[in-house]
C-alpha cells in the first residue's frame, strides 16, 4: 500500500474511521508540493473551448452570487472585481498531465469511484458559499489561506436559498473552523456541509473528487441496458394460470414471477458486471474524441516493437477498471467499453488499471496482449510517450 497522504493517521485507519464518515483536517500533508498548474495557466484553461470552468462572483456583503459559465477570454478577467471571485475549473488532471501524479497518491480509493482534479483560485473573500456534495473530496490548499467551515448533514429535503445561481444553505452555523495554509488538506464526506473563503488574495485549492452513483442511477441504468437487449415478444407469461378467487388480485404468485424477472438478469455475473463496468468507466467528458489520426495494426506494432520497446501512457481522460470472473477471466473497461481478456492479455489489463505508464517490450506480452494495446491505441485510451 502507499504511504499514506494523512500523515500519522494510517490509510486503513482513514478508510475505517474518516471515509464516508466524517472530515479530517490533515496539517502539512503536502508541505513540499510543487503546483502543477498556477493561476495564470489556470485562468489559461478556462479560455478553453473543451474546458469545464466557471467564476463565482460574491457580493462584498456575501449575500448575492453571480454565476458565470466558461470558456472565458482576456476581457472576462480583466473586468473581475478586486476581491470575492473564484475561478473553479474541471477535470484539471485530463489537461495537465503533471497534475496526474498528486490523484495517483488517492488510488488506494478505486478507480471507478474518482472523479475529477477541479482547481480553484480566489481572490480574497472568494467562494462559493456555504453548501454541500454529494461526493466525497479532499480539499488541499496550495497556495494563500482558505478558511473553511464545516458542519452539519444535509440532503435534497434541507433547505436552500431559491434566489442564488447556487446551491446556497441558509442559516448557516458552521461546528468547525480552520484555516488551511498551503499543504494543508481537509476531507469532506458527502452532504457534509462546508464553506471555503479565501482569506488570502491569491488562494488556490486542488480538489481530488470521488463520484458514487446514485441508486436511481444504477437502478435506471442498468435495467435500461438490459430492457435494449430484450426483445417484445420476452414477456410476462402465465400459462399454467389458473382460476383466482378474485379477477382484482394481484397475486403473490404474479409477483413472484415478477421479481423473477428482475432475479434473471441480477444473478447473470456477466451482465450485471459487463453494464457496471461501462457504466461507470464512461468518461467524463465523451463527446471529445481522443483517437489518433494515424491508426496502427497489430503488425506495425511488432514491426515498431521489434526495433525498441515502447512506452506508452494511459490517456488522463480514460476511465480504467476490471472485473475477474468466476471462470478466472477479466473484463476490462476501458472508457465504457468492454474488453473480454483471457491469457496474456490478462496482466496487460491489470497493468493498465494499475499504472499510468505502460513499458511495452518485445517477446513479453501474448498477440492477446498485443490485439489489446492496439485497439486502446485506435481509440485513443492510450498514446505513445515523447
Ligand atoms: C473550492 O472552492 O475550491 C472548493 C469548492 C467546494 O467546496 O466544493
Ligand atoms: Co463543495
Amino acid at each position: 500500500m502507499s504511504q499514506s497522504p494523512f500523515g500519522d493517521i494510517s490509510i486503513e485507519t482513514f478508510l475505517a474511521e474518516y471515509w464516508q464518515k466524517k472530515p479530517l483536517l490533515v496539517r502539512g500533508a503536502y508541505k513540499d508540493f510543487i503546483q502543477p498548474v498556477d493561476a495564470d495557466e489556470l485562468a489559461g484553461l478556462a479560455c478553453e473551448e473543451d474546458v469545464e470552468a466557471r467564476l463565482v462572483i460574491t457580493a462584498p456583503d456575501n449575500d448575492t452570487w453571480e454565476l458565470k459559465h466558461g470558456p472565458f477570454n482576456e476581457d472576462t478577467f480583466a473586468e473581475l472585481p478586486d476581491s470575492h471571485w473564484t475561478l473553479l475549473v474541471q477535470a484539471v488532471d485530463n489537461w495537465v498531465p503533471d497534475a496526474c501524479d498528486l490523484v495517483e497518491q488517492f488510488r488506494f480509493i478505486p478507480n471507478w469511484r474518482y472523479d475529477d482534479l477541479m482547481v480553484s483560485f480566489a481572490s480574497e473573500g472568494g467562494g462559493v458559499g456555504p453548501h454541500y456534495d454529494n461526493y466525497d473530496v479532499f480539499l488541499i490548499q496550495t497556495q494563500g489561506e482558505r478558511r473553511w467551515e464545516i458542519g452539519g448533514h444535509f440532503d435534497q429535503h434541507s433547505p436552500r436559498r431559491d434566489d442564488t445561481p447556487v446551491m446556497i444553505i441558509p442559516d448557516w452555523h458552521p461546528e468547525q473552523t480552520w484555516v488551511l495554509e498551503p499543504g494543508d488538506m481537509l476531507y469532506v464526506p458527502p452532504q457534509v456541509g462546508h464553506n471555503g473563503v479565501a482569506v488570502t488574495d491569491d488562494c488556490m485549492t486542488y480538489s481530488v473528487g470521488f463520484r458514487a452513483p446514485s441508486q436511481a442511477e444504477i437502478l435506471r441504468g442498468f435495467t435500461d441496458y438490459v430492457g435494449e437487449q430484450l426483445t417484445s415478444e420476452s414477456r410476462y407469461a402465465d400459462p399454467e394460470l389458473t382460476v383466482q378467487e378474485h379477477p382484482g388480485e394481484i397475486t403473490p404468485q404474479a409477483l413472484e414471477k415478477v421479481r423473477n424477472i428482475f432475479n434473471a438478469f441480477l444473478n447473470d455475473e456477466q451482465k450485471l458486471a459487463t453494464w457496471f463496468g461501462e457504466y461507470v468507466t464512461d468518461p467524463k467528458y465523451p463527446e471529445l474524441d481522443q483517437s489518433p489520426e494515424d491508426k496502427i495494426n497489430s503488425q506495425q506494432l511488432a514491426d515498431a516493437l521489434s526495433q525498441s520497446e515502447l512506452a506508452f501512457v494511459r490517456n488522463e481522460g480514460s476511465r480504467v477498471s476490471f472485473t475477474e470472473q468466476t471462470s478466472g477471466d477479466v473484463l476490462l473497461f476501458v472508457d465504457g467499453q468492454s474488453y473480454p481478456c483471457k491469457g496474456g492479455s490478462i496482466q496487460l489489463a491489470k497493468l493498465l488499471c494499475q499504472t499510468p505508464n505502460l513499458i511495452i517490450n518485445q517477446g513479453e506480452w501474448s498477440g492477446d496482449a498485443l490485439e489489446l494495446l492496439v485497439s486502446l491505441y485506435n481509440r485513443g485510451c492510450i498514446y505513445l510517450a515523447e
